[in-house]
């Protein structure tokens, strides 16, 4: 492993927005005392079966929480998505295809192989729960309303609950899904999935609808 796995290289800083950079340098303070004690656990020798699975997502669970559920709106549960999904993006980051000044440092250490023990092990967690409290009836409707409009769920699954390539959305963070689909339609993210299919989709979404979905998908047990 090379020396500071979590260390964005210069160059993706220098391409990043102000307000973003300085989200990132938070964020890193934040982390950097648990990833110090999380990374040893990778670099330990190899075992075999759950141990080794557990030994490796114990640096991930820095940032995407403990049981794969993330503490933090702008960083995905993992628990529950469908591993082909879960193993396609972990190659997009590693590949440079897809961005993240976090993530992007952590995919370069992964292996084929920790990808597929990865994948496999984040798929088989129990799936996040959606937030408790009282639901805002307006935005659900719309929000239903925008499922219908692009059929998202003819790729996503009828219960949002994801299928092989396509991401799990339910009761995934409203910011975090918020902050995709922007990027989806600014073309900051490609995407991989069935000829970038995420990409047409979410070009033609209004910012009120982006809103809408993020809120009713998070909301989506
Ligand atoms: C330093 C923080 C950090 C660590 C540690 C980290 N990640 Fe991430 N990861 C992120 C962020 C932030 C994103 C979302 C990037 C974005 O907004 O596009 C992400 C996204 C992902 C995604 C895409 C999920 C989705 O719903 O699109 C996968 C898969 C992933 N990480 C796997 C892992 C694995 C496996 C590990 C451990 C080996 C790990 N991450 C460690 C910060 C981190
Ligand atoms: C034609 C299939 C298709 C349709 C329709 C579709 N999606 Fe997707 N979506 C995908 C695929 C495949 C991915 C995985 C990203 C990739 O391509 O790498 C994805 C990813 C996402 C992500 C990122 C999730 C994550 O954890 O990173 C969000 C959010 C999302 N879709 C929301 C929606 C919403 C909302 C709609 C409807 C407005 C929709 N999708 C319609 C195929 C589709």
């Amino acid at each position: 492993m090379p020396a500071c796995p979590i260390r964005p290289r210069r160059t993706d800083g220098a391409k990043l927005p102000e307000r973003a950079r300085v989200k990132a340098a938070r964020l890193f303070i934040l982390l950097a005392a648990t990833i110090a004690v999380a990374a040893p656990a990778v670099a330990a020798a190899p075992q075999v079966g759950d141990a080794a699975a557990k030994a490796k997502a114990a640096v991930c669970a820095a940032c995407h929480g403990a049981g794969g559920l993330s503490q933090v709106p702008n960083i995905p549960s993992l628990a529950g998505e469908p591993d082909q999904f879960l193993e396609w993006q972990m190659v997009l980051f590693r590949s440079g295809a897809r961005e993240d000044p976090l993530m992007s440092p952590i995919a370069q250490t992964l292996s084929d192989d920790d990808v597929q023990v990865l994948g496999r092990y984040f798929a088989a967690l129990k799936p996040p729960k959606p937030p408790a409290g009282k639901l805002d009836p307006s935005l659900m409707a719309a929000g239903v309303s925008v499922m219908q409009k692009y059929n998202c769920a003819s790729c996503h699954g009828d219960n949002f609950a994801g299928e092989g390539e396509a991401a799990r959305l339910a009761s995934q963070h409203e910011e975090y899904l918020a902050k995709a689909l922007q990027d989806f339609k600014s073309g900051a993210r490609r995407g991989a999935g069935a000829a970038g299919a995420m990409s047409g989709v979410a070009f033609g979404m209004t910012g009120p609808e982006i809103k809408a979905a993020a809120y009713y998908l998070s909301h989506h047990p």
